[in-house]
């Protein structure tokens, strides 16, 4: 008989795992892969992380299901004033969700409501969910889209700045991008009808393209200059992905909402948007809400993350595997000249692949993906809108000896493929 399962979702691979541990997923046959894609960037803790799983376990014998509407359970509070702990300036008041595009949505409406107006200005590239606002959002692939238009109005797209794949210098792609929100501004969505711009730090789908400092900066200046909030789409690149807690700390720019999901509970589906109190004030009670919203099994594991994430040398190892990552990239780049870019704070590391006439390589990334899978047993993922970029983010406890193991399975791969 065939399966009852949807055919809906894409595979990276149909390896048929039956447990995680840290690093390492493992199949129903006993085979062990060194899984680099982290669930998508989720399992930043590794799999099943010890503290994790305590945590769950005993929060599932105390509360499955305590609905934030019918009653508070002591976790929501206790997660929220964690997060302020650790969230950009000002972030100190917080509304739970389940899944990143959830949490995305409810930073639309909270900036909906907080400023009384319509529109929201997104950034070529960028990926932001599934729901049809998200998907509106969207625009990292158009397969993300076709089939369901039309789609919600009032989402103005903007360019992200791209200097290596446009040959420019940096200064000279960040002008041209501001350029064009301003020429969007004056054509499009006027100030006074504009809400908020949703930006991700580092474009994730989009191909780990992190967002230069100063065109960062020059948007935030805009959002203060015409009163629109600048929201943050960390659920990609939040909870130690990038080597900070989140990855706007680094490009000095206080956001005014924060998104996050995905790293924020090793795995277990909760989200949050976060933002000051004083805005979070302008959002009417029962303006918004969901059933599922603050599980609290969910914020036991998100406390538990949490405290894996901020133990001393956590952060420390992010930062020093990222190097070692990018760092032994760029030396297969000077034999592998169809790698042009290798890039990315942290552990969100992009290395994009160009052909010999320097267009994008998709057929090669998924040819040097499925050779570190079958011969490396090394899960890899790609992203940008060609298709022709690695994803290289693995769980942020990666060891020193689990990064060279997949550099020489890439570098196998990229032998056998050329
Ligand atoms: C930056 C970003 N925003 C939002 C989402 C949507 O999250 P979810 O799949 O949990 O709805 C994703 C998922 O990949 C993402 O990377």
């Amino acid at each position: 008989m065939g399966s009852h399962l949807a055919d809906v979702w894409f595979q990276v691979t149909d390896l048929p795992v039956v447990s995680g541990s840290g690093c390492i997923v493992t199949t129903a046959d006993g085979t062990e892969y060194l899984d680099f894609t982290s669930g998508i960037a989720v399992t930043s803790t590794g799999h099943c992380h010890p503290t994790v799983v305590a945590a769950i376990q005993a929060q599932a014998a105390r509360f499955i299901h305590a609905q934030v509407n019918c009653y508070r359970h002591p976790l929501l509070e206790q997660l929220a004033e964690r997060l302020a702990g650790i969230s950009p300036s000002g972030i100190d008041t917080f509304f739970f969700a389940n899944s990143g595009a959830e949490a995305t949505e409810a930073a639309v409406k909270l900036a909906k409501h907080a400023t009384g107006r319509p529109n929201i200005v997104v950034f070529q590239g960028s990926f932001h969910g599934r729901s049809h606002l998200t998907m509106a959002m969207t625009t990292s692939k158009t397969g993300y889209r076709a089939g369901y238009q039309p789609l919600p109005s009032g989402v103005f797209v903007t360019p992200f700045p791209h200097a290596v794949r446009d040959g420019l210098a940096e200064d000279e792609a960040v002008g041209r991008a501001l350029d064009a929100f301003d020429l969007l501004l004056a054509t499009q969505t006027a100030p006074s009808e504009t809400a908020a711009i949703v930006m991700e730090p580092v474009l994730g789908e989009g191909g780990y393209l992190p967002a230069p400092a100063a065109f960062a900066q020059g948007i935030k200046a805009r959002c203060e200059q015409h009163g629109f909030l600048y929201v943050a789409d960390e659920v990609q690149s939040g909870f130690g992905r990038t080597g900070a807690m989140f990855a706007i700390d680094a490009l000095g720019v206080v956001p005014d909402v924060v998104i996050m999901a995905k790293g924020i509970a090793s795995g277990f589906p909760i989200s949050a948007i976060g933002a000051s109190a004083e805005l979070v004030r302008r959002w009417a009670t029962g303006a918004h809400g969901g059933t599922y919203g603050g599980n609290p099994i969910g914020c036991a594991a998100a406390l538990a993350t949490i405290d894996v994430l901020t133990a001393p040398g956590f952060m420390e190892n992010v930062n020093a595997r990222g190097e070692q990552l990018r760092s032994g990239l760029r030396s297969l780049a000077v034999a592998h000249p169809e790698i042009i870019d290798v890039r990315g704070p942290g552990l969100m590391v992009g290395c994009e692949l160009v052909d010999a006439n320097g267009a994008p390589n998709a057929a090669r990334v998924a040819a040097v993906t499925a050779h570190c899978r079958d011969e490396g047993h090394l899960l890899l993922m790609n992203a940008g809108s060609g298709g022709n970029v690695v994803r290289w983010m693995p769980p942020l406890i990666v060891s020193e000896a689990e990064i060279d193991q997949a550099l020489a399975a890439f570098e196998a791969a990229l032998v056998a493929t050329s």
